[in-house]
């Protein structure tokens, strides 16, 4: 069998990633593997792409090997299905799967882009493996790796493939798009200021929405258009920014993000949904915030979004978009669209976002935000020699709540436990569990009436 390995990693031979590729190539000598290498010549590709064509048109299965970056997948596999795709190359038919590393932190969205992107191109797609960094250096991760490529060689034996997710199409664009009405600006702006992050084209519907999403605003408001700034590429993954902060390259975006972007008040993010994505270009500005480290640096501020495009068809977008203002300790201001009515989307978010701004209101995490902080709360913790500013970020704001370290709580816990395992104390106690659990919260009620009378 031919297997085509698209290798996503950006540290291209030097990709953790790809090792479990090896791995399996070693273990399976009966099946050629080929590889493409999008993460590191992304560049070349994008000059001439006939050969990956025709590499790709030959493969009896299609593996995408890369390192979950940034919620989904690196910019530079962004760019190569956007390639597949203006390139026509045809794989309709073909069997595709996927396999990655990460540390979980969101590697369901980045297998739902893949797999979204296959039935786009009319692939049979697989199930993928998520695995750790450390998967392969174990044992079981070993086995885990083994029994993944037996499984997918089982599949294709016997003609097996998740069932497409939008069988009967997606939901057509809307025909008739509602026009973008521009109002007058706002007399009084609010104190505060908010920076859109866009990547948009001159006197296109983004750029309408933009500029009344700014009419709408009652604040100050400036742009970036991405399309604008000098990007030497993307995220190369090196982790030369881990210590210091600073990236290895020298176009002057960690200063410009530090500067222009996370020092205002609130942040929107504007761009066309297309394909799943917000674009690879957007995928490059999101990957190289990495040189921030995992610091949530602008916790507490209002973040939205203005989406020209089909956002209905995008559900793992839309989750996108809120898991990142909540994994960011953000509010989730909201998602305007253009799609049904523009008009009092944008004028809903700017207004929201300016009374977030002017209240400083935020909302507690929910399991996107909770779930995502945990995962690099155990990893900052491990790697404190390394990434030593994330490490102080996260000592200063008791982001290591451990649970082991709440000892009055454990205690308390050991002493209920023993008495419920009295069956006499059981029977006396046990119907007023409840009682004693809502105790607490019963003062807290009855001291907000007397402060009230
Ligand atoms: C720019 C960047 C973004 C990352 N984003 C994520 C992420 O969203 N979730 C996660 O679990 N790991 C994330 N990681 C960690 C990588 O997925 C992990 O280090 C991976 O194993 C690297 O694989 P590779 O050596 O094949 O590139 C990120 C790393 C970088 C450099």
């Amino acid at each position: 069998m031919k297997i085509t390995v698209l290798n996503g990693s950006p540290s291209g031979l030097n990709s953790i990633t790809l090792q479990t590729v090896l791995y399996l190539e070693a273990l399976f000598p009966d099946h050629s593997f080929q590889y493409l290498d999008p993460g590191a010549k992304i560049r070349l590709y994008e000059k001439d792409f006939s050969q990956c064509a025709q590499v790709l048109e030959q493969a009896d299965l299609i593996l995408f090997a890369y390192p979950v970056y940034t919620f989904l997948v690196p910019s530079q596999l962004h760019r190569f299905i956007e390639l597949m795709k203006e390139n026509h190359v045809n794989v309709k038919g073909t069997y595709a799967t996927q396999i990655t590393t990460s540390k979980h932190f969101y590697d369901v969205s980045a297998h739902q882009f893949i797999e979204d992107s296959c039935d786009d191109l009319g692939m049979k797609y697989i199930r993928g493996l998520s695995a750790d960094m450390d998967d392969l250096l174990k044992k079981s991760g070993q086995k885990e790796a083994r029994d993944f490529f037996a499984y997918v060689l089982y599949c294709m034996d016997h003609g097996h493939h998740e069932p497409a997710r939008y069988p009967f199409g997606y939901v057509p664009e809307v025909s008739d798009k509602p026009e973008i009405h521009l109002p007058k600006p706002s007399e009084h702006p609010l104190i505060g200021s908010t920076v859109i992050v866009a990547d948009y084209e001159e006197n296109s519907r983004l750029a309408k929405m933009i500029e009344a999403f700014r009419a709408y605003l009652p604040m100050n408001s400036s742009v970036v258009n991405l399309r604008d700034f000098p990007f030497r590429g993307g995220c190369l993954g090196c982790f030369h920014c881990a210590s210091s902060g600073k990236c290895v390259y020298t176009d002057g975006f960690d200063e410009f993000l530090r500067k222009n972007i996370q020092s205002a008040d609130a942040i929107v993010y504007a761009y066309t949904i297309k394909d799943h994505s917000m674009g690879s270009l957007f995928k490059m500005y999101d990957d190289r915030q990495f040189c921030n480290g995992h610091r949530t640096v602008t916790m507490g501020k209002p973040i939205g979004y203005l989406v020209s495009g089909n956002l209905h068809n995008e559900p793992n977008m839309a989750m996108v978009m809120e898991a990142r203002s909540e994994a960011g300790g953000n509010f989730h201001a909201g998602i305007a669209s253009d799609q049904t009515d523009p008009d009092s989307e944008i004028r809903r978010l700017a207004e929201v976002i300016g009374y977030a701004v002017s209240h400083q209101y935020n909302e507690p995490r929910n399991f996107y935000g909770v779930g995502g902080l945990k995962i690099f709360r155990d990893l900052i913790w491990q790697m404190q020699g390394l990434m030593k500013e994330d490490h102080r970020f996260y000592k200063k704001h008791g982001f290591y709540d451990f649970p082991q370290k709440k000892m009055g709580m454990m205690l308390g816990m050991y002493a209920v436990g023993a008495m419920m395992s009295n069956k006499k104390l059981n029977q006396k106690i046990g119907g007023k569990m409840t009682e004693g659990m809502v105790m607490p919260y019963k003062q807290i009620i009855e001291k907000a009436r007397q402060n009230k009378e």
